[in-house]
């Protein structure tokens, strides 16, 4: 490790250790997500399960609540429920990653966990350059910086980051968000048969590629996977506009379905389609643990999207990891589901009941004052009307007529309320995940997912009221454990 390497280790250290009180005294700090312990949280990175154990990193500002020169910091877990903080993982000490060890993913090869990561770097001007460096660990808790591995190739400009590496037959493979000279959005394609000397196929999706038409300036946090039989590309697009339903928030974060032809680099795909409906939701990344499941974690939050007015700044931290889901593929049809281990943290069920009759009266449920539970429900198919409230923050509507689910929530820059909705055709199942300061949805078997941080009023006991026209089977609540 250089001098430089462990004097930034230690400065960050020392950060959290100083507002450790500050931070842990906020009401709003989560009971089971995933926060950095001081300072500013973005993206997910190097997802995996490595030696039975899982391994997830993130993007971490320790000295602010705003971006700037990313560390990695680094979270383990046997079962993804109870996650130990790691040491820091990544420090921008090096020449070619100055200004950020940016965003980046882990794969296993001889034993070894190895990192791919960005290093950002910006002269005096302002001028980016962009290495996608390697680095490898032989315990999981130490990283060997390797340097950079892959040179910006040629028609992209230095907005070129996010590797995501893996491993097809003999050969890994790389994806990276580009934005391209035409100052256009891309997804390039690298190939290698060491993991040392990358060859660059070219852009397999794109703003203006494969019948996409016009679709932002550039794509970050590429992922690329089969599931099921089918191909499957996430990427962060930059740049669409808002289309009715869709794209409201400031940056999105979506998947093509398709087939990657690995000898030609081509990828054909369908439509673009957003992950999540909520409104804190960016940059996912997956993992194939070794039970062969799809995991894929996101940023519960959005770039640019008031993150200087999040309530939990005057605690001197900002954002969290989404809860863990894993991907199927199902009739055509991609579904996120919580992963089964969340039912580890039930702690008390709060509440059991059947074919409760919806009206416009309303049930009243009281939570008490444990702010984390998760509520599931199953409604019969012909509900033709729900609407849910919980206390005065958020409220879950359906409206068979039109087809339509909303999430509504107060927002926490105006206190005023705003919606996110999205078509359903039908709505027979919801499961919420409630914790001190977020929600995340899961409708009809994971079909649709609204994710969203809420600032409820600290003192107040939680309320759940349901009202409508149609039938509930089965209500449950249990309190979680955090
Ligand atoms: C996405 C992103 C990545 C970049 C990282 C920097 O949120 O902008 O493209 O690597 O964050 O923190």
């Amino acid at each position: 490790m250089t001098e430089r390497e462990q004097e930034l280790i230690r400065l960050a250290e020392e950060e959290v250790k100083k507002n450790k009180e500050v931070v842990e005294g906020d009401s709003y700090r989560l009971r089971y997500h995933l926060m950095p312990p001081v300072g500013l949280l973005n993206d997910p990175n190097g997802f995996i399960q490595w030696n039975g154990t899982y391994h997830l990193f993130y993007q971490w500002m320790p000295f602010k609540t705003g971006h700037g020169a990313k560390f990695w910091g680094h979270y383990s877990s046997e079962d993804l429920m109870n996650w130990k903080h790691e040491p820091i993982a990544l420090a921008p000490s090096e020449w070619f990653e100055k200004n950020g060890c940016y965003s980046g993913s882990a794969v296993e090869h001889d034993g070894k966990m190895v990192l791919f990561y960005t290093g950002n770097v910006k002269d005096a001007d302002g001028n980016r350059e962009t290495y996608q460096c390697m680095a490898v660990s032989e315990d999981g808790v130490t990283f060997d910086k390797k340097g950079p591995v892959v040179e910006l190739p040629e028609g992209y400009t230095a907005h070129f980051r996010d590797p995501k590496v893996w491993k097809k037959g003999a050969d890994w493979y790389m994806v990276v968000g580009a934005q391209s000279e035409d100052l256009t959005g891309k997804v390039a394609l690298l190939k290698s048969s060491d993991l040392k000397e990358w060859q660059h196929l070219g852009a397999i999706a794109g703003s203006g590629m494969n019948g996409l038409g016009e679709f932002g300036y550039m794509w970050e946090c590429p992922d690329l996977f089969e599931l099921d039989g089918v191909d499957v590309l996430v990427a962060s697009p930059q740049g669409l506009e808002a289309d009715g339903m869709k794209y409201q928030n400031v940056y999105q974060a979506g998947y093509f379905v398709g087939e990657l032809d690995y000898e030609s680099g081509v990828f054909e795909h369908g439509d673009f389609i957003e992950l999540d409906r909520g409104f804190e939701f960016y940059a996912p990344q997956t993992t194939l643990d070794e039970q062969g499941r799809r995991l894929m974690v996101g940023w519960m939050g959005v770039p640019e999207q008031d993150e200087d007015k999040h309530p939990t700044i005057a605690h001197k931290w900002v954002h969290a990891l989404t809860l863990p889901r894993e991907l199927k593929w199902v009739d055509g049809k991609l579904l996120q589901v919580p992963v089964e281990e969340l039912n580890l943290m039930r702690k008390d069920q709060l509440v059991e009941q059947s074919d409760l009759q919806l009206s416009d009266d309303g049930i009243g449920l009281v939570i008490g004052l444990s702010k984390a539970f998760e509520m599931s429900l199953f409604l019969e198919k012909a509900v033709a009307t729900f609407e849910m409230a919980l206390s005065d923050t958020v409220q879950l509507t359906f409206d068979a007529s039109d087809s339509v689910f909303s999430l509504r929530r107060k927002s926490f820059v105006t206190g005023e309320w705003e919606t996110r909705s999205c078509s359903l055709q039908a709505l027979t199942e919801l499961r919420a995940y409630v914790d001190t300061s977020s929600i995340e949805v899961f409708l009809n078997g994971g079909e649709e997912v609204f994710t969203a941080r809420i600032f409820p009023d600290g003192t107040a006991h939680e309320r759940i009221t349901l009202s409508g026209v149609g039938k509930i089977g089965e209500l449950r609540v249990w309190e979680l454990e955090g």
